[in-house]
């Protein structure tokens, strides 16, 4: 039985709450993150104009990756039942909070900017969330496990060339990787599938176009 004290959505309240959460995923400096950054503690070392450049890419690319992150969870939370595991996705989703925050920080100290793309990598995303929903909480776990893996992926080979002096945003990508990984984990114990290679292969196309447009701009 339905709790009378808890006022049920109308498809209007609904709406605006995604649209809060658009607005503050893709507005600088609206997001609070629960934990401190990794960054912070970690020595701030004179690096050349080349390599803040190239970190700077690669920090912009993460948060873009991050704006995704939101707009998968939000497309999956209008479509999905997801009714047992939905506390263990929103503990993931807010985690996914912290790393948009922590990325958007660093590529601003950097001395850049997020991607102007950010917009519409976000409703891509959303509709690939929404699709993944509507298909059922197993493949939409699924869907979470092999996004979260193809991020693992691209966190690596970042860690293999964001410069060694750049320990700030090497702290940020360590956290985020270890994230990462549980995040999959979890998708794939609470029932996601995996996903066929094909279906991988397509996925590495979309992320392959976001990696190289959001490094450049
Ligand atoms: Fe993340
Ligand atoms: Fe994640």
């Amino acid at each position: 039985m339905s709790d009378p004290k808890v006022r049920r959505l109308s498809p209007l309240d609904r709406f605006l709450n995604q649209a809060d959460r658009a607005l503050r995923t893709l507005s600088p400096d609206t997001q609070v993150h629960a934990r401190p950054s990794p960054s912070l503690g970690q020595a701030d070392v004179q690096m050349s104009d080349e390599q803040r450049q190239h970190a700077a890419g690669l920090m912009r690319v993460n948060h873009t990756g991050e704006v995704m992150a939101q707009a998968l969870y939000q497309g999956q939370a209008l479509t999905a039942k997801l009714p047992k595991i939905r506390a263990e996705m929103e503990h993931a989703a807010n985690e996914e909070i912290d790393h948009l925050a922590w990325c958007e920080e660093r590529t601003r100290q950097l001395g850049s900017h997020t991607s102007l793309l950010n917009p519409l990598w976000y409703g891509i995303s959303f509709g690939m969330g929404a699709t993944a929903g509507l298909l059922g909480d197993k493949i939409s776990l699924g869907f979470v496990s092999a996004v979260e893996d193809q991020v693992c992926g691209h966190l690596e080979e970042h860690l293999e060339t964001l410069p060694e002096e750049d320990s700030k945003s090497r702290a940020i990508v360590e956290q985020m990787l270890e994230d990462e990984a549980h995040h999959s984990h979890v998708a794939l114990e609470a029932g996601g599938i995996r996903f066929p290679a094909p279906v991988k292969g397509i996925m590495s196309l979309v992320s392959k176009a976001m990696t190289k447009t959001s490094y450049k701009i």
